[in-house]
């Protein structure tokens, strides 16, 4: 198998660093102290970190606003203690990506402060001005609870500059040669120091054009293909993966010939899951999935449950997304722009079977799974915190009440009542062979060992009842059938098959008949 498709296989998992482990005392989760936490990445089983943003920040959209490109924060560190990680992380065969975030920078970048000083700098033109805030009016406004427009007022350039986040993130003018050029340079800088690529944020919105939404525009498209190749030439075997929040179709030019993104964020299958479990029934998650269009072989979809975002409702239909609050929002608190702002195990409930049967469809649907830090022991949220803090509180290792995280006072509080470290930590899960974590390294171990998870085809089985999602996974010689049971009700299937083997238990199964148990899920290897 071709080493540079390592993704096609890959376990990704999402980590806030400030979140994750602080190793000096300053209750800020930092470099080092992920570094030592390496181990246990490996045991968990997977195969790439996601790294939120490390460069330094006024932290106004928690670093997804960088004031410069090519350093690290102080807070978290500094470049050799990321080469450590990184080298360490190979060691142990994790491969590291970073958020290169492209769009916009921080007001406070210096191109931004040169550019509001003098129009006639040359850093002007880094950015989009305007003597009006009526131009590009066909574009919508992403946060929609805090922003009134895409455009604010600089008083100190005496005019309008666009941002399609917070107005202290000004986007950066992709019309300009130099704009493309920095980044090109951005991104030379951190492949250099040996990082695996990156998870490219909100690339939809690089440029706009006047009578347009201002999204996923060819001239976007052109100059990504122009990182691709960048990247192809001098870094083969680094990956780039696309965050477009877009249906299925909008979504799949992001891949082009094969020649544009490796991955791409599967955003619609998302809430679907969701759906599917609260209403016991497949229709909308099936439905989603027959409009995905087929990618090319070199690339991958990126599914995933929960990130560091609200639960993001923009792929859903008006009704949908009324429905989605009504379930899953029911305090006005969780409800944030087009989303919810919770974790994955409040949102089911705390249920075992329910969280377990979600991660059974995000392991086993097309794709590669994305696990978002904390979820694989099951932590909780704080909607009372601001933004999307919530769901960043500090990972939880043991049952010390700052949960390990820190020997200080920690940046954001930990969490209270069922879901403080007393009662999820990463220790105690650890020792107890019937834990959530216990069950997702099993998870991960399987889907390691069977190509077909990474590189099957998807076909849909008829199980008889829209509460069961059974479907095969096929690739070479070996057959996959996956079927999980979306209901609070025991369920009879029957399938073309006459014997597996579960390969989460590794015990033989007789078919063609089954019976689940609510919310059961199986994955069975089909023997020939
Ligand atoms: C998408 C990121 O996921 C989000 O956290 C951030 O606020 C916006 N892009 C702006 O960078």
């Amino acid at each position: 198998m071709d080493n540079n498709l390592w993704f096609k296989d890959a376990v990704f998992y999402q980590i806030s660093v400030r979140a994750f482990r602080d190793s000096n005392g300053d209750g800020h989760g930092d470099l080092h102290g992920l570094t030592e936490k390496l181990g246990y990445l490996e045991t968990l089983g997977v195969d790439c970190l996601w790294l939120m943003p490390i460069y330094p920040s006024p932290l106004k959209d928690d670093g997804y606003d960088i004031a410069d490109y090519y350093d690290v924060a102080n807070v978290f560190g500094n470049l050799g203690e990321l080469k450590a990680l990184i080298d360490a992380a190979h060691a142990h065969g994790i491969r590291i990506i970073t958020d290169l975030v492209m769009n916009h920078t921080s007001d406070q970048h210096p191109w931004f402060q040169a550019a509001r000083a003098d129009r006639h700098s040359p850093y002007h033109d880094y950015y989009v001005w305007s003597n009006t805030d009526q131009k590009y009016t066909g574009a919508r406004i992403i946060f929609l609870d805090t922003e009134p427009s895409n455009w604010a007022w600089d008083e100190k350039a005496g005019q309008y500059y666009w941002h399609r986040f917070y107005a202290s993130q000004p986007d950066l003018n992709f019309d300009n040669p130099e704009v493309q050029n920095e980044m090109l340079n951005v991104a030379r800088f951190w492949l250099d120091l040996g990082i695996d690529g990156f998870r490219a944020d909100a690339v939809p919105y690089l440029f706009e054009r006047e009578g347009t939404n201002c999204e996923n525009l060819p001239e976007t498209h052109a100059y990504l293909k122009k990182l691709r190749a960048f990247i192809e030439k001098n870094y083969p075997g680094r990956i780039l993966l696309c965050e477009a929040n877009q249906w299925p179709e909008d979504v799949r030019p992001y891949f082009g010939e094969g020649d544009e993104f490796h991955m791409g964020f599967h955003f619609p299958i998302m809430p679907r899951i969701y759906m599917a479990l609260k209403k016991g029934r497949v229709t909308d998650l099936l439905e989603i999935i027959n409009r995905t269009p087929a990618i090319p072989e070199n690339c991958q979809w990126c599914t995933f449950l929960r990130n560091h975002d609200e639960l993001t409702l923009e792929m859903v239909t008006p009704e949908e997304r009324k429905w989605m609050w009504e379930q899953y929002a029911p305090d006005p608190r969780m409800k944030l722009n087009l989303g919810i702002r919770r974790r994955l195990a409040p949102l089911l409930d705390n249920d075992r079977r329910k969280i377990e049967l979600a991660n059974s469809l995000l392991f086993t649907l097309p794709g590669s799974p994305v696990i978002y830090y904390g979820d694989e022991i099951g932590m909780g949220d704080n909607i009372w915190l601001d933004d999307r803090n919530g769901v960043r509180t500090p990972m939880q290792w043991d049952d010390s009440p700052n949960g390990g995280f820190t020997s200080a006072t920690p940046f954001a509080p930990l969490l209270e009542g069922q879901y403080s470290p007393q009662h999820v930590n990463v220790a105690a899960q650890t020792a107890d062979p019937d834990s959530l974590l216990r069950a997702m390294q099993r998870m991960i171990a399987a889907r390691k060992q069977i190509h077909a998870f990474g590189w099957g085809g998807f076909e849909w089985l008829d199980a008889g009842t829209d509460s069961i999602a059974a479907y095969t996974r096929r690739y070479k010689n070996e057959t996959l059938l996956i079927i999980n049971n979306l209901s609070d009700q025991k369920q009879t299937v029957h399938v073309p098959f006459e014997e597996a083997t579960d390969i989460l238990s590794h015990e033989n199964v007789s078919l063609p008949s089954l019976t689940l148990r609510p919310f059961q899920y199986l994955w069975l290897l089909i023997k020939k």
